[in-house]
């Protein structure tokens, strides 16, 4: 029997209260490669606009589908405010997409394919008594692996300071730091959803697992096929130059993040709630235009 008397937490003297931002964007002028001279390093965010509004929906429904077996009644404020903003994460990404695609970077073939997939890996399935219950607590274990490193590199986004001096687009800026931010101020609520649904240890540290080596191959797969439909003469060096400079220069975050985060969350101790302190993420919410717009 696993001991979650070190993580799951009672939600009563919890005082920050998740709730969704409506943001607004106006992408009209955002160019195709939007870090200016980073061909590679646009499309690696890319993958956010085509990749996420899938997860993120799916996401939202499975956190609907918990929230019957959550009696603590902080926490399911938590998740209410927990799935208005991760769909105003896709809708926001979306808006993003059908920019790109209406100046030519023509994904829309592949965003079915990925809606489709997310469909069939992470939809309900139609079951019903106890395969139900046990798919539900197995898609939180999944969810809360992924959110992990969604809050992660939320904090990477936030931090790294070499986007806004290569110039990145101010608006796609905005969009991956509000994104970032949220990320980093919901980051245990999933994880707390799990603890509270089912919080055995071997789930936990399997669906992570899991969720890591799901996503590393779905980013590079995805990078791939954005650079490749990107319709611009001009791409400058080889995609695995650019790979390679923008890792060391910081312009991407690191992928073998998807390696070294799993100590840390494979701890039988680790709550979310450890990860990087929170101040820089609630600025950023304050200030931000698109949430003040
Ligand atoms: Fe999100
Ligand atoms: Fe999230």
């Amino acid at each position: 029997m696993a001991d979650n008397s070190a993580t799951a937490r009672s939600y009563q003297e919890e005082a920050h209260a998740i709730h969704a931002r409506d943001v607004h964007f106006d992408f009209s002028s955002v160019p195709m490669h939007y870090i200016p001279g980073e061909v590679l390093a646009t499309h690696v965010t890319n993958v956010m606009h085509l990749v996420l509004p899938e997860g993120e929906r799916a996401m939202a429904a499975c956190l609907a589908e918990a929230l019957p077996h959550i009696d603590d009644e902080r926490l399911r404020e938590e998740v209410t405010g927990f799935i208005g903003q991760e769909s105003m994460h896709a809708s926001s990404h979306e808006g993003a997409r059908e920019h790109l695609q209406s100046i030519g970077l023509d994904v829309e073939s592949y965003v079915a394919g990925v809606a489709w997939l997310v469909d069939r890996l992470l939809g309900d399935q139609g079951l019903s008594g106890r395969a139900k219950e046990q798919w539900l607590k197995e898609r939180l274990g999944l969810f809360a692996g992924m959110e992990h490193f969604t809050a992660v590199i939320g904090e990477w986004l936030l931090e790294s300071k070499v986007l806004a001096e290569l110039g990145m687009d101010p608006t796609m800026l905005d969009l991956v730091r509000w994104h970032g931010a949220e990320e980093v101020e919901h980051r245990s609520v999933v994880f707390d959803a799990y603890m509270h649904v089912d919080g055995g240890y071997l789930r936990r540290a399997r669906t992570g697992l899991l969720a890591s080596g799901t996503l590393l191959p779905l980013f590079i797969i995805s990078t791939a096929y954005l650079y490749r439909k990107d319709p611009s003469r001009d791409k400058g060096r080889s995609w695995a130059r650019q790979f390679v400079s923008a890792t060391v220069r910081g312009v991407i975050p690191s992928f073998t993040t998807f390696v070294t985060e799993m100590p840390r969350y494979l701890r039988p101790g680790f709550h979310p709630s450890q990860l990087g302190s929170m101040d820089n993420a609630l600025r950023y919410l304050a200030h931000s235009p698109a949430a003040r717009a």
